[in-house]
């Protein structure tokens, strides 16, 4: 039976040695705590690391037996993996500049970077090794960047899904690291990448765009022949677990504990992974200035601040630590007195039983990352309160708050800001904290942990049909053999042929694009058999397609249908047209070109074109849509149409549409084959007014009303020697 193949940096559990003894714990994070509640529900297998070193061979192979038990597969890394892959590359590079840390703690070795493509190699091994021809594979994190196209290369078809845990942070932050085109390639042997949040699907695709040769429409990316999906799936807990275990005996022993040593205090608590993107000096710092400025609430209210160890082998997490110490140490010590304690410090890992205690206890929750990608643990609180009070307070950098908007939102920077939302929510009326709560519980409860593999899951399968159903509108071969043997059966044919990007690639400088020896050779081959008709249809100026195609014996098209010229006779234009309108379409074209750098206007009969094919990637895509917004109206007034092309805007008179003009072509002669290549959005409107049994095919991309797609001019240009060695003269 297919089965899904979860694969990350860290297993949900991790070994430890105590006296010579191996043991096994929960993993810490977001991570390993949101999805380790609910991989084993199918016939899944968890591939990771355990999280220590173990060099002896035999312990390896008894922890191996001992993991498989939970459907758990480890990968163990050494020594020097461990410093290079996980603490050097993931968490001295990727870490701090996804989390917009980079000037301050980025720190690009080349060695790291080594490590971390041999590391990546490791796990691909460990994935191969245990999938089987219709398996999913989901990899998650910032570890395994590269993990989805090396298992591509491996097995093409196989399901392949990945989900960063962290922010994507924006291009300009992401082309800092000296490797970021080989991660993204990585990135892209996905079928689908998800964030929790919809702004890290936007740096995601603009970075994507800038840093490879892909393109990108709405949400999905195209990478040669491969459409890639990109989505937000802000992540859920296990929230059924949190609200059972507030009537655990053992919770509600902790519960006690901690109300008689809180009496007369409000209790306010913090959790986090040791880690300078959680804001913890921050938040020490605002706590400091409440105790300063507001000494009403000294004796008042308490803060119990839990630090989960993590990372502490590397340098900035050890100094973070010993400068937590340092200032707790010293609010402690210029505030507490007989009986109080302003701040709880606690150094370590709790059991679940008390982390729940704590949430379901304390009067604030304070979670204040300077950056986060989503927090599970602000989502933890909301599932514990059961009685539905309490108040959360949350930062506004935390992907989290995107769907907790219920909760007090806080810039994380701002200390008088936090402060003074710390002291509204230490006073805040229960009706309020009721009305806002409630709305909380009811959104993490919906969007709980296994809403979100299901969307995950569905949305994979989705795309996975969605690109074998374009795999099968690819001309390959057998498609190619139909056509051709229809084409072979046939005696009246008419095919039209769009020229930029359907028969030469598109260039810089449109007057580059000029007709090969090669082009003139396949188009006297298709005419040398008098049952084909072939009509050139294109968007460019008439006298170019004239110098170019006169002598030839083939039908022209220009100026998208505004002019006719057939076999060697002369040009004749469209009746009734008139270019009166250019006259106020131009000057605003012209303030376009003026702003805009690497932009020209072309123009033609009845149309003028916008290019901005050399334009600053971004900018030119920006101004076109400012373009057509300035144009939409007036269009409209004067039936003009406006047509977003390849890195063209054009304008032109209603009336002229490569659909029509073909359809005069077609109508009256009763042609057994009729065919269109064509690449771009004015070619569509041949591709639907044709009749049914033409057939019709886009160049370029899968996405259009065609029948079939080619990729490029190369690939149209065989397809029509193809047939032309089907003529009765021999190609
Ligand atoms: N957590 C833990 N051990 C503890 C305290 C907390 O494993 O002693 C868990 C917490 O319940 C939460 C996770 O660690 O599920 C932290 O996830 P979050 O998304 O908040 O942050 P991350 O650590 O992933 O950056
Ligand atoms: C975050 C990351 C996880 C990571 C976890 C704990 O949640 O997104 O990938 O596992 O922190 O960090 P660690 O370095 O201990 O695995």
């Amino acid at each position: 039976m297919p089965k899904t193949i979860i694969v990350s940096n860290r297993l949900p559990v991790r070994i430890q040695e105590i006296n010579g003894e191996y043991t096994l714990s929960p993993s810490e994070g977001g991570l390993a705590t949101g999805l380790g509640s609910i991989y084993k529900q199918n016939d899944n297998i968890w591939i990771g690391w355990p999280g220590l070193e173990i060099t002896d061979e035999s312990v390896q192979k008894k922890i191996t037996r001992q993991l498989k038990d939970q459907s758990l597969w480890p990968v163990f890394l050494s020594q020097e993996e461990i410093s290079e892959y996980y603490e050097g590359f993931s968490n001295e590079v990727l870490w701090p500049v996804f989390h917009y840390y980079a000037s301050t703690y980025a720190n690009y070795k080349e060695s790291n970077w080594d490590f971390y493509q041999q590391v990546n190699e490791k796990f691909k091994q460990a994935v191969l090794s245990v999938a089987k021809p219709g398996d999913t594979i989901w990899v998650h994190d910032y570890q395994l960047m590269l993990l989805p196209s090396l298992i591509r290369k491996e097995h093409p078809d196989l399901s392949i899904g990945f989900f960063l845990h962290i922010p994507f942070p924006s291009y300009e932050m992401f082309r800092l690291v000296p490797w970021r085109a080989e991660l993204m390639h990585g990135l892209l042997g996905a079928d689908l990448v998800g964030f929790h949040t919809f702004d890290d699907v936007r740096h995601f695709i603009n970075a994507s765009t800038r840093i490879l040769p892909v393109t990108s429409s709405a949400n999905i990316i195209t990478d040669g022949e491969r459409s890639i999906v990109v989505e937000s799936f802000p992540m859920g807990i296990d929230d059924k677990k949190y609200a059972a275990l507030t009537r655990d005996p053992e919770v509600k022993k902790d519960v006690k504990l901690i109300h008689d040593t809180f009496k007369n205090t409000k209790l306010i608590v913090t959790i986090d992974r040791l880690d300078y993107s959680k804001g913890i000096l921050q938040r020490l710092h605002v706590f400091e200035y409440i105790l300063e400025h507001y000494p009403e609430y000294r004796e008042k209210i308490a803060l119990y601040m839990v630090v989960v160890p993590s990372r502490d082998t590397v340098p900035q997490y050890a100094h973070l630590r010993d400068q937590i110490d340092k200032n707790v140490g010293t609010i402690n010590s210029v505030y507490r007195t007989i009986d109080w304690v302003p701040i709880h410090y606690y150094y370590r890992s709790l059991p679940i039983e008390m982390l729940s205690a704590l949430y379901s206890t304390a009067d604030v929750c304070l979670v204040t990352p300077m950056r986060d990608g989503m927090n599970l643990v602000s989502k933890e609180y909301v599932a514990s309160r059961v009685n539905n009070d309490g108040v959360l307070i949350l930062s506004e950098m935390a992907g989290a708050s995107k769907e907790l908007i219920d909760a007090l939102i806080v810039n994380p920077n701002n200390t008088v800001e936090v402060a003074q939302t710390l002291i509204q929510a230490i006073n805040m009326p229960i009706e309020e904290q009721r009305k806002r709560m409630v709305q909380m519980r009811q959104m993490v409860s919906k969007f709980n942990v296994s809403h979100w593999v299901k969307i995950f899951m569905d949305k994979l399968n989705e795309v996975k049909q969605l690109q074998r159903s374009m795999l099968t509108r690819h001309v390959g071969s057998a498609t190619e053999q139909s056509i051709i043997s229809r084409y072979a059966k046939t005696q009246k044919r008419i095919i039209f042929l769009d020229y930029d990007g359907t028969l030469v690639d598109f260039k810089p400088v449109i007057d580059q694009a000029v007709p090969d020896e090669d082009l003139y050779s396949i188009i006297n081959h298709l005419t040398e058999d008098p049952a084909n008709h072939v009509v050139l249809i294109s968007g460019r100026k008439h006298d170019i397609l004239g110098e170019w195609f006169a002598d030839y014996d083939i039908d022209l098209i220009a100026e998208h249908g505004a002019w006719f010229k057939k076999q060697h006779s002369g040009w004749h234009k469209l009746p009734g047209l008139s270019a009166q309108w250019k006259h106020d379409i131009l000057p605003v074209m012209e303030t376009y070109v003026d702003r805009t750098p690497g932009t020209f206007i072309e123009e033609k009969s009845y149309s003028l074109v916008w290019h901005y094919r050399k334009a600053q990637k971004g900018l030119g895509e920006l101004r076109a849509g400012e373009l057509m917004n300035t144009l939409k109206y007036i269009a409209n007034d004067k039936g003009l149409q406006l047509l977003p092309g390849d890195k063209v805007v054009e304008v032109k008179n209603m009336e002229i549409n490569k659909g029509k003009a073909a359809l005069t072509m077609v109508d009256g002669d009763k042609y057994d084959f009729i065919m269109a290549l064509g690449d771009d959005y004015t070619d569509e409107d041949i591709f639907k007014a044709l009749p049914e049994s033409a057939i019709t095919i886009k160049i370029g991309s899968n996405l259009s009303a065609a029948k079939f797609y080619l990729r490029t001019p190369f690939e149209a240009r065989r397809l029509l020697k193809s047939l032309a060695e089907n003529t009765f003269v021999k190609y």
